[in-house]
């Protein structure tokens, strides 16, 4: 879908479709519903008095308005109570009339935007944006039956009146695309199976958007890692057929500028290792990649918005299959940070690989180290699937992320990583063991990776619930969700120099 800011009056404007939004009565109509209303000779007032359309949360009602204004239908969508009203809900709204419109297939819409409720003219057309291209997002890639049957919506134009409105409108259009465009990118990704999107893939990826952008990119072959000392990485990937690879991109080099790491998982595929799953939704491990799909996504994202921040992308790259070459439980590791590790479980990888890349970050001296993993099964049990695990050694740091988590919906919810949680890692035969107990899955593995960031301000993300979905949200299709992009984009949008 192609979006453009014009200059042009709702009433006035000639085109398929006029997308309008209204709350539930008995608030009075305002701004450009208002005035489509009153040339309009007050259908739309009389159809919310006849109870016809409400304004209800999502509620879409499709109007032909039979030559009564330029366009030719109406699209009527709630916002739900005025005093409930966020941007949480705008950006559902923005998704739930773009599935509308997109299922009626209807090619063309027109938006008139107004700021409301204090929300400024940048700010809903950024969220607007947002909603729209993440709501109506499809992953048809692989559909090769009734390719025409696929709709899609043509074009959407965002008008306002004024110059200084048109301004503020282009702008938020264009940080909403960025956004949206990241988050896709990161979701074709997770949702690409692991056939397609291998460690040499998700490599070229970073290759190309490094090309594209300006950035720094190294990739380290599984031999190279191991000269190095990554022996956890190392372990992992020697256990495929498919190379591995120790992939990090670096955005603003030496400017200068405030340093931060991004770590994710880009664990391809995850069978378990010689520790194997059971084969119930094993299909769903080809997402366990889902933190550095995030990472490279946040990457191209700042990088396009040019942020004023010095930015280490670190995602170790490898999949995890048993073989006659796999690692086994009872292995002894030497990590890159040079302590021992006892493998209980070849199915506690995640936090191997891991454990290298954040050691591996240390070397940028960043002010501030994030990662990203679907880490275990425990938080999605502990949370569900649409909650962030938040873990970090660092109050200011976690509690500037939980901003940006308010401010895009994307929740998390923090875990304590009290050090008798440690207790549960002690291993007889080396510095720690890779798994704890059955109990508290989720702390165990964020304790692990404690280990890894010395003194380091440094928050984990376990999006292993959020980062692919069952259930549908309101601008969320089902399959990888690009969990964690936005978040990220807004604490680094958000970022002050002093921190
Ligand atoms: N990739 C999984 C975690 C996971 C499970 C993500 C379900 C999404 C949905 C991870 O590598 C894993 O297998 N973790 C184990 C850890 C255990 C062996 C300590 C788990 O959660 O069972
Ligand atoms: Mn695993
Ligand atoms: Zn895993």
């Amino acid at each position: 879908m192609k979006i453009r800011v014009e200059k042009g009056k709702a009433e006035q404007y000639s085109c398929e479709l006029l997308l309008l939004f209204s709350f539930e009565l008995p608030q009075p109509l305002e701004g450009p519903i208002q005035s489509v209303d009153s040339k309009w000779k007050g259908f739309i007032s009389d159809l919310m008095k006849q109870g016809d359309f409400k304004g209800e949360l999502f509620e879409c009602r499709l109007l032909y308005t039979y030559d009564a204004l330029p366009a030719k239908r109406v699209l009527l969508t709630g916002l739900g109570k005025k005093g409930e009203f966020d941007l949480e809900r705008w950006r559902g709204a923005a998704s739930k009339a773009g599935q509308f419109i997109r299922n009626s297939g209807i090619k063309q819409f027109v938006f008139p935007v107004k700021k409301f409720n204090a929300l400024s003219e940048v700010e809903l057309a950024e969220s607007f944006v947002i909603g729209l291209l993440l709501g109506t997002y499809q992953f048809n890639e692989f559909k090769t039956l009734e390719r025409d049957k696929i709709r899609e919506i043509g074009e959407g134009i965002i008008i306002g009146e004024t110059a200084e409105e048109i301004q503020s409108l282009s702008e938020g259009l264009r940080t909403g695309k960025i956004i949206s465009e990241a988050v896709c990118m990161a979701r074709d990704l997770v949702n690409g199976p692991s056939n397609q999107v291998t460690p040499t893939v998700l490599a070229e990826k970073a290759q190309q958007i490094a090309k594209v952008y300006g950035m720094e990119i190294q990739v380290l072959e599984v031999s190279q890692a191991e000269a190095m000392g990554m022996g956890a990485f190392v372990a992992v990937a020697k256990g495929s057929q498919e190379l591995g690879k120790f992939i990090s991109l670096e955005y603003n080099k030496g400017k200068g500028l405030d340093t931060i790491a991004l770590v994710g998982k880009g664990i391809t595929f995850d069978s378990g290792g010689i520790s194997i799953k059971p084969s119930e939704k094993m299909e769903r491990m080809k997402d366990d990649m889902s933190g550095a799909a995030a990472v490279l996504a946040t990457m191209q994202a700042a990088s396009e918005l040019q942020l004023p921040l010095h930015l280490v992308g670190i995602m170790p790259a490898t999949e995890n299959l048993p073989s006659g070459k796999a690692y086994k439980p009872g292995d002894i590791l030497r990590t890159l940070s040079g302590q021992t590790v006892e493998v209980i479980s070849t199915d506690a990888e995640g936090r191997l690989i891991l454990s290298d890349a954040l050691t591996y970050s240390l070397r940028y001296q960043p002010k501030a180290i994030i990662d990203l993993a679907t880490l275990t099964g425990a938080c999605v049990i502990a949370l569900g699937d649409y909650v962030i695990g938040l873990f970090g050694n660092d109050e200011s740091l976690l509690s500037r992320i939980e901003e940006a988590s308010g401010k895009t919906g994307e929740r998390g919810w923090r875990l304590p990583l009290w050090d008798e949680y440690f207790e549960y890692l002690k291993s007889d035969v080396a510095d720690f063991r890779n798994v704890g107990t059955r109990s508290a899955g989720a702390i165990i593995g964020a304790i692990f990776l404690s280990k890894f960031v010395e003194k380091t301000p440094w928050v984990h993300l376990d999006i292993a619930g959020p980062a692919s979905i069952e259930q549908e949200r309101p601008y969320i299709p089902r399959g990888g969700t690009g969990a964690g992009v936005r978040l990220l984009i807004q604490l680094l949008r958000d970022w002050k120099k002093d921190y």
